[in-house]
């Protein structure tokens, strides 16, 4: 798939701005606070129902104004369809599929489906166990609105259940009540979980192999998922219900629930070793390429066509001979790469845009005949 154009109003820096993007490599130029980034949001926002870099919709509307608009024509095996967020200070966001307004956000994922990697995303190696459950959820979710809707459900049954335990102190209060909760979060959990685990393993093969390729076999990437054992979601519904009984002191202690897929986290061991602990910054930047990389080719195999990868900030970081790797690697997606400067340029057709004052101007360079 690709995305064709993009139209933005009051969208971050943007007042007015039309553009195309080239089917192949886009190199998104220009200095700081130029507007590379908040095009590639746009983009994004399209394929997450959110902006990858805020939960603050209101950010993203343009100084002093009420209301923003992204429209991107996107262009799938079957046809061209067009996707658009409006965004109201006051009014919300509202998203629509060829003019329709949509009823759920979940119906706007599987449309355009896109892998973001930003300097940010550092965190899903060295951050907290929560940055590696959201990069999970986030990701299972662009291909599955059903899955979104369960994590939803997940956190009401929990808010209930969490609440029981911080308001009622009696006892035997609590064990009359709490059942209902553990049973319906168990069940929930056993599907998350179920999800998670089958994520990760279709990711795992192809990380494996994508860090092979870019460090020239000198390393090696093991994931793991951390959590309730059980390979069916019944299997892991049972664990995950049989830890609530056991846990329920400690979480009424606590005052929230302290097991389940909230609390889980995922493992990347590079060479053997845990990367959150022994990895260096430049490593650790090589995991998550090769977790993105690995996600597009999941996404690939799942969707049948090619999605898009939007690479902010990221590809001048790498050293010389992993970025013409991964231009080797990336031949046959649309690719939407911002950085102030590129000193590899692709060996195939690229569109060159550079980004000034949030205005773009684009270059289509064609392949040198040798
Ligand atoms: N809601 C907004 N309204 C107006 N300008 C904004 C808004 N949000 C961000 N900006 C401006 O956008 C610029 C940053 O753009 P960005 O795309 O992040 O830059 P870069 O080209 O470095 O990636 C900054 O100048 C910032 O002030
Ligand atoms: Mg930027």
């Amino acid at each position: 798939m690709q995305v064709k154009s993009c139209k933005l109003t009051n969208f971050r820096n943007y007042e007015t701005l039309e553009t195309e993007f080239f089917s192949g490599v886009n190199l998104i130029a220009g200095g700081n606070g130029q507007g590379k980034t908040n095009l590639v949001e746009a983009v994004m926002l399209l394929a997450l129902s959110k902006s990858p870099r805020t939960s603050h919709d209101e950010d993203l509307v343009r100084e002093s104004q009420s209301l923003a608009r992204v429209e991107l024509v996107i262009e799938r095996d079957f046809g061209k369809m067009k996707l658009e967020c409006v965004l109201g200070k006051e009014t919300g966001k509202k998203f629509f599929i060829n003019s329709n307004e949509i009823k759920k956000v979940s119906d706007i994922f599987g449309n355009l489906v896109a892998v973001y990697f930003s300097p940010n995303d550092l965190v899903i190696v060295s951050g907290s166990p929560a940055e590696r459950r959201d990069f999970m959820d986030t990701d299972i979710s662009e291909l599955s609105g059903s899955y979104y809707n369960l994590v939803q459900r997940y956190q009401k049954v929990l808010f209930q259940r969490n609440k029981l335990l911080k308001t009622v102190h009696d006892k035997n209060l609590i064990i009359d009540q709490i059942e209902v909760w553990n049973e319906q979060l168990a069940s929930l959990a056993g599907l998350i979980i179920k999800t998670r685990k089958s994520f990760i393993n279709k990711l795992a093969p192809f990380a494996d192999e994508t860090i092979k390729f870019l460090s020239k076999d000198s390393d090696t990437l093991q994931i793991k998922y951390d959590g309730a054992r059980g390979e069916t979601s019944a299997e892991i519904k049972e664990e995950i219900l049989k830890s609530l009984r056991f846990n329920l002191d400690k979480d009424m202690e606590l005052g929230y629930t302290s097991i389940g897929p909230h609390r889980d986290d995922v493992v990347f061991e590079l060479n053997g070793r845990d990367s959150k602990v022994f990895a260096s910054q430049g490593q650790q930047r090589s995991i998550v390429l090769a977790l993105k990389i690995a996600e597009l080719l999941v996404f690939e195999r799942e969707l049948g066509e090619k999605p898009i990868l939007v690479l902010d900030d990221v590809f001048s970081e790498l050293d010389s001979a992993r970025q013409r790797k991964l231009y080797e690697k990336l031949a046959g997606f649309q690719v939407l790469m911002t950085g102030t400067y590129f000193k590899f340029k692709p060996s195939e057709d690229y569109l060159m845009m550079t980004v000034k004052n949030a205005k773009v101007k684009t270059k289509f360079v064609e392949k040198k005949e040798k």
